[in-house]
């Protein structure tokens, strides 16, 4: 394994170049695309003398002729390899064009020029862009393009790029050219080209200034029907960020294109969103209520980029949660105002300790903002996004709604057209109000999840209640020592009837230890802390079970009723665990299962709240609470569980599956989705006891649904049932979409994810299954990633088979696709917390890996830190 060099922020120089224009010449062949790139370049007097040289970034291509000024350079003049392009010297103001050939059909890592089917796109974040031509492929340095395309204009009807259209027309041959001018300033991981025979659904929004703007979304033409979701949620996109942020469109195009081949969700790029099909696409036969709700949150979230992102950007990639974490935040802010905001709350959070919590806890730890990378791919990380948008929420809470908007003002009225950093933005805060956030800043350069624990002390003669927290935070590779972060927490009261005794206020800790003191109280008063998650840490209470019975009924935040509820069932959990470890017998308490009986006869409640409470948390987010995972006792203490309570509550399951079932099936309504969410999960809970009546009432429902949302639950519940039901599920399942390729998807994941023994064989079958490709990573996310990260008691068969499988497709991958390869590769991160037999398994797949001769610099990073 080849070593590789280590980007360091405290190394950041400004480019000493200025790039007054880029002007760009795609000219597509059958087998080839021919790119001209002409930039008008000055050097930058503050960074530059006669001596600097010009060294820019550049893939692996062959260049086929310079221009510097009004003379062609020969080869011996410039110097060019895999990775730069360098003038030793240039005069202070100079144009310069390069020619180079592409070949994107052989383009597998799909970053840069590559094809999707009939489609020709681009991909350039994070530094994809040097794949296209040589250029300063930074953030901060940003310039006006302009993009002339020239295909045929049989297979390339339509001709796409950044900001406006200024003319096109024909050319011999059959052949025609668009050519597109943005106005706006960008960095060049931002620009984006898409030709292809693709059809076009049309709108418009009338901005608040009255301002007409053209809506596109593209997609292959058997899918345009399918297209209306994505545009209802942009239109209200564009609307919410008007209202809620002053922030208005300003381009008078905006385009998406839905591609097949997409390594990861969606791109912003300016007035050209590129998405991933699976968020644009969407009827209700075809995507559940959760698809119907990522699109939603996707479309949005690339909008919002459009202000922050693209008009003000990044100074260099470790600021990368200055658009992420940000623009997370804002996408989560308009889904809960869009919907319900205490499920939106409870669905983040659950998403963060599932997910980022452990990414905290492994080999990939790294501050919200990362010292150093070796490839910037790796670190589009939970981290960044979602504890990123965590951090912004504490600001928010701080400040409160009006400040935080003045801020928000601030930063766009002061940076706009600019590349700048997290101090620009916690600068503003500080400036509208006029509070030192020194010690906040820690959350962006200190890596770790701080563990709080609170206890309760009441004084009965004085009547008063103290509430004592407390913080610390593990050393990792990243700091040995840990200095105590600023964390807002909100707090409120309430009595044994569930009556608010104090108003919710918001506290602060700065200290290792705080206490707060609640005179004139009565000895039953809860505190409810921690309300709406104000804060990324793990906490752990002095709550008994009982106490956390009561809250999960009566807190006045829903987010901690879930979160008490949540906290039950692991505690249960944990009890089953060491019953199953230590021979005994295990018995699921009462007060748990009446409890669970409450909440689901109070009706009153909301039902997608409900869905969500009295789900049970995932293996992946049980193992958390373990200092060393078991993985068999883990799923059968889960499954003991579900059983159990399936069992004792089966008449009041059923009761609440038939109330719930009038919800029309193409109606999305929060209403209609809130009662699927909840039949489904009576479903869930029904359907794992080996009874034959709840297996009827699944298949009924499998075979009778009206819309993928129920088609899917019982599909899912069926893949764990036998395997000849999981295989006839299959089957039919198989007949009636195998032409819907992202229906395909969810096949592949159910398949991948049952408990049912054979699955690892079936998932290497189904590597060679006619619908399966590497090459799609839609289909190696549906197939391989399931298996690895969401079928802990097969991916960690105690052979090892799961392992050896998964480090064998991770390596095959690497060759084709090296972003997604180091993706798949964080299933192994956790390694040192497994017991000894898996932790050896585990670890000699890693060094297998790292034994390659030819790993990718992707790759490479993930191992190498994971084996460190
Ligand atoms: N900026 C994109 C987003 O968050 C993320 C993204 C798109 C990306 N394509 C990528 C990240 C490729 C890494 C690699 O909306
Ligand atoms: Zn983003």
């Amino acid at each position: 394994m080849n070593e590789h060099k280590k980007i360091q922020l405290k190394d950041y120089r400004p480019f000493a170049f200025i790039v007054d224009h880029v002007d760009l010449i795609f000219d597509i062949r059958e087998d080839h695309t021919r790119v001209t790139s002409k930039l008008k370049m000055r050097k930058d007097p503050a960074w530059a003398d006669e001596t600097t040289p010009l060294v820019l970034n550049k893939g692996k291509f062959d260049i086929i002729s310079v221009v510097a000024g009004d003379m062609v350079l020969l080869p011996g003049e410039y110097k060019s390899d895999d990775e730069t392009f360098t003038l030793a010297a240039t005069p202070d103001v100079f144009e310069l064009e390069i020619a180079n050939i592409l070949k994107p059909d052989e383009n597998t890592a799909l970053e840069g020029l590559y094809r999707s089917g009939s489609i020709l796109c681009t991909q350039c974040e994070a530094q994809g862009f040097r794949n296209i031509t040589p250029y300063s492929d930074r953030p901060d340095v940003m310039a006006p393009f302009s993009c002339t395309i020239v295909a045929d204009k049989t297979r390339y009807p339509i001709l796409l790029s950044n900001g406006n259209p200024v003319k096109s027309g024909d050319l011999d041959d059959n052949r025609h050219f668009a050519v597109w001018e943005d106005p706006f300033k960008k960095p060049c991981y931002l620009f984006a080209l898409v030709a292809g025979d693709l059809a076009v659904l049309e709108d418009r929004f009338t901005t608040s200034s009255g301002r007409d703007v053209a809506l596109k979304i593209y997609s292959e033409k058997e899918n345009i029907a399918l297209c209306s979701h994505a545009m209802t949620s942009l239109k209200q996109a564009m609307a919410w960020d008007e209202k809620r942020f002053g922030r208005e469109y300003d381009l008078d195009l905006y385009q998406i294109v839905a591609i097949n081949d997409f390594n990861a969700g969606a791109m912003e790029n300016k007035g050209l969103n590129i998405f991933n099909a699976k968020y644009v696409l969407a009827d209700p036969q075809t995507a559940t209520d959760d698809d119907f709700m990522g699109i939603q949150g996707v479309i949005a979230h690339e909008y919002f980029h459009n202000w922050t992102g693209n008009r003000i950007t990044l100074k260099n990639w470790f600021q990368l949660s200055l658009k992420e974490g940000l623009t997370v935040f804002r996408d989560q802010e308009f889904s809960s105002d869009m919907n319900s905001r205490p499920v939106k709350r409870i669905i983040d959070v659950k998403n963060l300790m599932a997910a980022q919590f452990p990414e905290d806890s492994g080999p990939m730890t790294h501050p919200v903002r990362p010292d150093s990378y070796i490839k910037m791919d790796n670190f589009y990380t939970m981290t960044v996004y979602e504890k990123g948008a965590e951090v912004i929420r504490m600001i928010y809470q701080l400040l409160g709604q009006d400040l935080f908007r003045q801020g928000m003002d601030l930063y766009f009225e002061k940076f706009d057209g600019m590349a700048v950093t997290l101090e620009d933005f916690v600068g503003v805060m500080e400036t509208v109000s006029g509070r030192n956030l020194d010690q906040f800043f820690l959350w962006y350069t200190q890596s770790g999840t701080p563990e709080i624990s609170m206890t309760r002390q009441y004084n009965d003669n004085t009547g008063s209640l103290s509430l004592t927290f407390t913080q610390s935070t593990s050393p990792d590779r990243n700091q040995s020592e840990k200095k105590p972060f600023h964390i807002p927490v909100r707090i409120s009261l309430i009595n044994r009837a569930g009556e608010t005794v104090k108003q919710e206020a918001l506290y602060e800790l700065t200290q290792e230890t705080h206490t707060f003191k609640f005179e004139n109280v009565s000895a039953d008063i809860y505190p409810s802390v921690f309300r709406e998650f104000t804060a990324p840490v793990r906490l752990s209470t002095d709550f008994s079970d009982q106490d956390l019975a009561f809250l999960m009924a009566r807190d006045t935040d829903p987010f901690n009723q879930w979160r008490a509820a949540q906290t039950l069932f692991i505690n249960e959990i944990k009890n089953l665990v060491t019953a199953i470890r230590t021979g005994r017998a295990m018995t699921v308490s009462s007060g748990l299962i009446q409890a669970f009986s409450l909440a689901l006869e109070d009706r009153k409640k909301d039902r997608a709240f409900l869905s969500k409470a009295l789900a049970l948390p995932l293996e992946t987010e049980i193992k958390d609470h373990f200092e060393i995972i078991d993985v068999e006792a883990i799923h059968q203490a889960r499954t003991f569980l579900k059983q159990t309570l399936a069992k004792n509550l089966e008449s009041e399951l059923k009761t609440v599956y038939e109330i719930c079932r009038p919800a029309p099936p193409d109606d999305i309504s929060g209403a209609a989705m809130a009662d699927r969410s909840l039949k489904n999960l009576c479903l869930a809970y029904l359907g794992c006891v080996p009874d034959k009546g709840n297996q009827a009432l699944v298949l009924k429902q499998f075979e009778n649904a009206g819309n993928m949302t129920d088609e899917f639950a019982a599909f899912k519940i069926l893949s764990h049932m036998t395997p000849e039901m999981r295989d006839s599920a299959c089957q039919a399942f198989y007949n009636k979409w195998q032409a819907r390729t992202l229906v395909i998807d969810k096949w592949f994941s159910v398949q991948a994810q049952s408990r049912l023994k054979d699955t690892l064989d079936q998932v290497k079958q189904l590597t060679t299954h006619k619908n399966f490709t590497m090459a799609n990573p839609n289909k190696v996310r549906a197939l391989i990633f399931a298996f690895a990260m969401n079928n802990p008691i097969h991916f960690h068969r105690a052979d090892g088979q799961g392992y050896e499988f998964v480090a064998e497709r991770i390596l095959a991958l690497d060759k084709i696709n090296h972003q997604t390869a180091a993706r798949l590769c964080a299933c192994f991160n956790l390694w040192k917390r497994y017991d000894e037999n898996r932790r050896i398994l585990m670890k000699r797949q890693l060094e297998t890996m790292a034994g390659q001769k030819t790993l990718s610099k992707n790759l490479y990073e993930i191992v190498s830190r994971a084996l460190e």
